[in-house]
């Protein structure tokens, strides 16, 4: 991914010049990353607002309660059959012999479509909640598409009939409208890129492919690695020193701007030996982050990947790129478009 992910590391922490020109610390190697994530100097509440991701404790651990009951590991495995059911719908689509785009046609319906369906957004708003995602998280449009999503969620919280999902079961707890906000953002846009991201790693790399082929067994294990190799939050997440903080030695003097690598650590030799190819049956990676704040969804992006890998590479064995994909410009990496041609 990015050059200067070696560089970042070789000097340990350290400020660097953002692209806005302020400056921020650093933080990129693998222990230095995991220490600073369970550093409680290092703050998550950067933006007002109430969003869990950008609160602390005590205030955090309130917020993040019920959702964490309502995304239990068993509601999680439960959606298995859906989620295959609604993935092979998609692929039908993919019987072709003609070029199609993995983004448009696959990455993005597949997470979007679960997401929706597990927190009962109605199926006519999906085009309506994933035009508001992509204008949230463009820098230019971020803080009016914030005052409409929130507009949105509180038409929804008004007008929804009452259901078995998850909007229905956090209806009383404070903050909804920010939750579910964040829950319909972060449960599809970084799912997308752990598809596209994910596969096309895979496809330039035919031996481990050829492996997957060979013993699907080895899928949990490979979206795994495929989740290491190219994380949807490579730059990292944003954190502000609330007193002199020590990590890895070095001193971030109080009110720093912090950035913390998930990139640059899953990249970092001393515990990736060999860190970019694929290899199977590594140490666990810092792509969902860490400590309090660590991903709500990662059961349900780990059942996604292997579900979709899975099918994949069952339905289309001899699936191969077909052009050069096109990296867009957004601080989630991943892709604009991906042409694959599913069968030879
Ligand atoms: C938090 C990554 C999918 C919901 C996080 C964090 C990371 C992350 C790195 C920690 C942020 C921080 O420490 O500041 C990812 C990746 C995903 C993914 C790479 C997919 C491959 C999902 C999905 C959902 C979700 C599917 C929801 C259904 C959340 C929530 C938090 C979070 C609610 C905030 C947790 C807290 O602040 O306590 N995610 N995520 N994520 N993620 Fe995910």
């Amino acid at each position: 991914p990015t050059p200067y992910f070696d560089e970042w590391r070789k000097q340990g922490p350290a400020p660097v010049e953002a692209p806005d020109g302020n400056q921020v610390w650093m933080i990129s190697r693998f222990d230095d990353v995991v220490q600073a994530l369970n550093h409680p100097g290092l703050s998550s509440a950067i933006i007002p607002g109430g969003m869990m991701n950008h609160t602390d404790p005590p205030e955090h651990t309130h917020l993040r309660k019920p959702v964490a009951r309502a995304f239990s590991t068993r509601r999680m495995e439960a959606l298995r059959p859906r989620i295959q059911q609604i993935t092979d719908e998609l692929l039908d689509a993919w019987d072709t012999e003609d070029e199609v785009d993995v983004i448009s046609t696959f990455a993005y319906p597949l997470p979007i479509t679960v997401i929706c369906e597990l927190l009962g957004v109605p199926e006519r708003d999906r085009d309506e909640v994933r035009g508001l995602t992509a204008e949230l998280l463009t820098m230019e449009t971020m803080v009016e598409a914030y005052g409409r999503f929130a507009l949105y969620v509180q038409n929804l919280l008004a007008t929804k009939e009452p259901g078995d999902d998850v909007i229905t079961e956090l209806r009383d707890e404070p903050n909804l409208v920010q939750t579910l906000v964040l829950l319909i953002t972060a449960g599809h846009e970084t799912t997308v890129q752990l598809i596209g991201n994910g596969l096309l790693a895979l496809l330039r790399d035919p031996v481990m492919k050829q492996r997957l082929l060979d013993d699907p067994l080895l899928i949990p294990d490979a979206v795994e690695e495929l989740l290491r190799y190219d994380p949807p939050l490579a730059e990292g997440v944003s954190r502000t020193a609330t007193t002199d903080v020590v990590i890895g030695g070095v001193t971030i003097p109080r009110s720093s701007q912090v950035t913390v690598s998930l990139g640059a650590a899953n990249r970092d030799p001393s515990r990736f030996p060999d860190p970019d190819v694929l290899q199977l049956g590594r140490d666990p990676h810092v792509t969902f982050g860490h400590g309090i704040h660590y991903c709500l969804g990662a059961r349900l992006a780990r059942i996604e990947g292997e579900i979709a890998f899975g099918t994949l590479l069952r339905r289309f064995p001899e699936l191969v790129l077909a052009a050069e994909p096109e990296w867009r410009v957004s601080f989630i990496r991943g892709l604009a478009s991906f042409r694959v041609r599913p069968k030879l």
